[in-house]
């Protein structure tokens, strides 16, 4: 490639979260600038979430530790310390790299999905701030596409896979008309939030139980529900059929008697699913009729097993991607050759026009039919000499031959073409 495309990334693979930390940008837009001003390259991306920092930069020339110095600057670290964490790729590899972060295979959670989005927020504020240009700009567009058709064709991305959406997969499972059912949900912490975002996914009504009402209703209006008072549904548990207990209660908030009490004045089941560890819910309450408990455990073990079927994944998806490496390689060399075909071409356009007009001129000619005739031939004209020798301009780009491109350049007189496009 004429010009690099280049990737600097701290991610949870190499560096704990701790550690991670450490290397975030805070101002973007100042990182941006420092970036472009001080490490050699003309376009740059940056995708920032928990689990990772990575830079990804097009230049003609780059260094390395420039790289590094302008990332310490922006964050106070010493320089040493991007030896131990950072990872670096270019060209094919941070291609590679791109592709196995849009099919979610570079993902702490396999397939996630999360991750697309925020690669797509990432190019669209690069953007907007002209921080990214045409290289990563048609990079990123095609490894989004690629990165979407890969989930859907392989299906990585489907099937329940946090405890919280497990959890409520195996609610359905388990009871008939779920969407009929009284559901609650005690506890208003992390894993609370993945059983709240699936049950409002999947269009279910819940209430929510915490200590404070006050954390109840907070919770509420961002992850859906109804707030109830915590004491009200220690006491009054018959009026539900579903419970997903997910509290760091260091005893049984659902005990025994609470359960035998409640299963009294019910003429239809329940289901228990506790999600603590420790568990909040006594397990001798499975020994009720009627109540189906299940901890988690259980729970873990169905989402082991649904990742198991996203591992087999890997291989045919790690496949799809080595090809599409190879076009994604190969639109991007093309892109070395696209501002000399331009020139190119709008030269030529010009000339073509100059002389029509001129020709015109001597002629007199004003019949439009027959200027229209005239000006299509030239077009023919210049289009029969022009376009072989341009798209052999392209494709030689593309196979990785900058001598042609070099050479042409020369031929056309083209001097741009050692300028960042
Ligand atoms: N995080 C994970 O990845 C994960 C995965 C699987 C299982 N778990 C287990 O799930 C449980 C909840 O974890 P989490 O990450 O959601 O914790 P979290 O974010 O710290 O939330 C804890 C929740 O428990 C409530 N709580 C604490 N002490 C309580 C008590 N004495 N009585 C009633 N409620 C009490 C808190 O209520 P307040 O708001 O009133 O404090 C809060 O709603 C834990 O047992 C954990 O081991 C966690």
């Amino acid at each position: 490639m004429n010009q690099n495309i280049i990737n600097a990334r701290v991610t949870f693979r190499n560096s704990p979260i701790h550690i991670l930390e450490k290397f975030t940008i805070k101002n973007m837009e100042n990182a941006y600038e420092q970036f472009k001003k001080h490490s050699g390259l003309d376009e740059c991306v940056i995708i920032q979430t928990c689990n990772r920092i990575e830079l990804f930069g097009k230049s003609k020339t780059y260094d390395l530790d420039k790289i590094k110095k302008t990332w310490a600057s922006l964050t106070g670290l010493e320089e040493e310390v991007f030896d131990e964490n950072m990872e670096f790729g270019e060209n094919q590899e941070a291609l590679h790299h791109l592709l196995k972060l849009t099919s979610g295979l570079d993902s702490m959670v396999l397939g996630e999905e999360q991750i697309l989005g925020q690669i797509k927020n990432s190019i669209t504020s690069a953007r907007e701030i002209k921080a990214s240009g045409k290289h990563l700009n048609t990079l990123f567009d095609k490894a989004i596409r690629i990165g979407t058709r890969i989930r859907n064709s392989s299906g990585i991305s489907r099937g329940g896979i946090s405890v919280g959406s497990m959890a409520v997969k195996l609610a359905e499972e388990n009871i008939d008309e779920l969407k009929t059912k009284r559901i609650l949900l005690i506890g208003a912490g992390e894993v609370s939030t993945l059983v709240a975002k699936s049950l409002q996914r999947r269009g279910y009504a819940f209430d929510v139980a915490s200590r404070t009402i006050g954390r109840s209703q907070a919770f509420c209006e961002t992850m859906g529900g109804t707030p109830i008072k915590f004491e009200e549904v220690l006491s009054g548990f018959e009026n539900y059929n579903v419970l997903f207990v997910a509290t760091t209660a260091p005893y049984f908030l659902v005990t025994h008697e609470k359960i035998t009490n409640a299963m009294k004045d019910k003429n239809n089941g329940m289901m228990i699913l506790d999600l603590s560890n420790p568990r909040t819910v006594d397990e001798k309450v499975a020994t009720i009729g009627g109540v189906k408990l299940m901890n988690l455990d259980q729970i873990a073990e169905m989402v082991e097993k649904n990742m198991k079927t996203r591992l087999n994944k890997v291989k045919t998806i790690e496949n799809i991607i080595n090809e599409e490496v190879a076009v994604l390689e190969a639109s991007m060399k093309r892109l070395d050759a696209e501002p000399l075909v331009k020139e190119v071409f709008k030269n030529i356009e010009n000339l073509r026009e100059k002389e029509l007009q001129k020709a015109l001129q001597m002629l007199g000619e004003k019949d439009e039919k027959k200027i229209k005739i005239i000006e299509e031939l030239t077009k023919a004209v210049v289009e029969s000499i022009v376009s072989t020798p341009m798209n052999n301009i392209r494709k030689a780009s593309e196979q990785g031959k900058p001598d042609v491109v070099k050479l042409a350049s020369k031929l056309f007189d083209y001097k741009k073409q050692n300028q960042a496009d």
